[in-house]
């Protein structure tokens, strides 16, 4: 039987940030929330059933990962991309971004560089700072209304650089997000070979978060950047979730996928206690959902897909003056605003206190991302359309 996303379920009194959070992100309780990157939709049942099963054991001590549940992991990397990994490249950690956190500790050392392609995730740029790193921003080019990688660019971050007070130590690592959030591009075999021979060219690694790649909206296949070659594989860090494809944020759990021993061993000694502190009832959610979850989201990339047919007709028909890149993968719709001319705090005051919706600021993204917002497809379709009415309306009491 297909399921039905059209219902609401009232999330506010949960501790939801996307719903509770409203006021104290927003400073308007009135504020539609599409913004944080979790769905409105409640999880597979076979996620629960699975987590019911062990709560029926009722103790909860220190908890080793078990055979099936790192093979849960194996089995669906193989089958989802056909790419062969071993039951002892898989890490857990309680998080993606922890995660990318700590394969920087691992790579680098503070004065070093980073490579990232903007506008992206805003923890990438927290995370390279906080390591004490510089941030070498490979911006994403925009033409015809797509986004592609700039390679000349890329390869010019990895030449020696003086700066004003310091010079940089050299690039050590770069930060792959396939499916790109918030741009939705999935990355092709071709663009990919080309991305990492430039940066193992330098001896970089490639740290490739493909936390969206189950949320595939197009016809594209995700193709992990490590299973492209041998090469690849021993010099990357892949890290993957169950959190968007299932929606288990608020479970914090996530896997990542470490090839080379050396690089392992120093990823491990990097997370020092932070590891092995995934809960029980996490590993039994993620090992239920990769098991048993597939019908579920099946339908739910239908949903997603006939929801962003529903926004891209809306934006064409009804408010022709902000143009949605058309995202490959991810449930996130990356607008472009500039017709308006505002600048990113005007945009941010625009949709807040004029449209009362509450939607990622682009400039967040990076400074490319300026006159861009970013809006989550992933709720029931009265919420979608609730969402882009607000829209429409701001934008016609402003250019009238
Ligand atoms: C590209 C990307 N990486 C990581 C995360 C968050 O990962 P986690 O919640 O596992 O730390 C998100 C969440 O939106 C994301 O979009």
């Amino acid at each position: 039987m297909k399921r039905n996303f059209d219902t609401i379920f009232d999330r506010t009194n949960t501790s939801a940030v996307k719903w509770d959070c409203v006021e104290e992100v927003f400073g308007d309780s009135e504020v539609l929330p599409m913004w944080i990157a979790d769905m409105d939709f409640p999880v597979a049942p076979e996620i629960i059933e699975g987590v019911r099963r062990r709560l029926e054991h009722p103790i909860f001590g220190y908890t080793k990962p078990w055979e099936s549940v790192i093979d849960s992991v194996v089995e669906r990397v193989k089958r989802k991309y056909g790419w062969d990994i071993r039951p002892e490249w898989v890490v857990f950690t309680p998080g993606v971004v922890p995660a990318i956190s700590t394969a920087l500790k691992a790579i680098t050392h503070p004065g070093d560089q980073v490579v990232l392609q903007g506008p992206v995730y805003y923890p990438f740029w927290k995370a390279i700072k906080e390591n004490g790193c510089h941030i070498e921003n490979n911006k994403l080019k925009f033409s015809n209304g797509k986004y592609v990688m700039d390679y000349k660019d890329l390869e010019d971050k990895f030449k020696p650089k003086k700066l004003l007070f310091t010079e940089p130590s050299g690039v050590k690592a770069a930060i792959l997000c396939n499916p790109h959030n918030p741009v939705g591009r999935m990355w092709s075999r071709e663009e990919q070979e080309k991305f990492g021979e430039i940066v193992l060219k330098y001896g970089g690694i490639v740290i490739s978060d493909e936390i969206h790649s189950e949320i595939v909206l197009s016809n594209k296949k995700h193709i992990p950047f490590a299973s492209i070659s041998r090469e690849f594989e021993q010099n990357s860090i892949t890290c993957y979730s169950p959190s968007k494809t299932f929606n288990l944020a608020g479970l914090s759990v996530s896997s990542i996928i470490i090839p080379d021993e050396k690089l392992r061993n120093e990823f491990i000694r990097a997370a020092g206690h932070t590891l092995g502190k995934v809960s029980v009832l996490s590993l039994v959610a993620l090992e239920s959902a990769y098991r048993y979850g597939d019908e579920w989201l099946s339908d739910l990339l239908e949903y997603l897909k006939e929801n962003l047919e529903f926004l891209l007709k809306y934006f064409e028909e009804k408010i022709p003056e902000v143009k949605p890149i058309k995202p490959e993968g991810t449930y996130l719709v990356w607008l472009d605003f500039r017709k308006l001319g505002l600048n990113g705090k005007e945009l941010s005051e625009f949709l807040v206190k004029k449209a009362k919706i509450g939607l990622d600021d682009g400039y967040l993204f990076g400074p490319s991302g300026e006159g861009f917002a970013r809006l989550n497809i992933a709720c029931p379709r009265s919420i979608l359309k609730e969402g882009l009415k607000r829209i429409e309306k701001a934008v016609r009491d402003f250019i009238r």
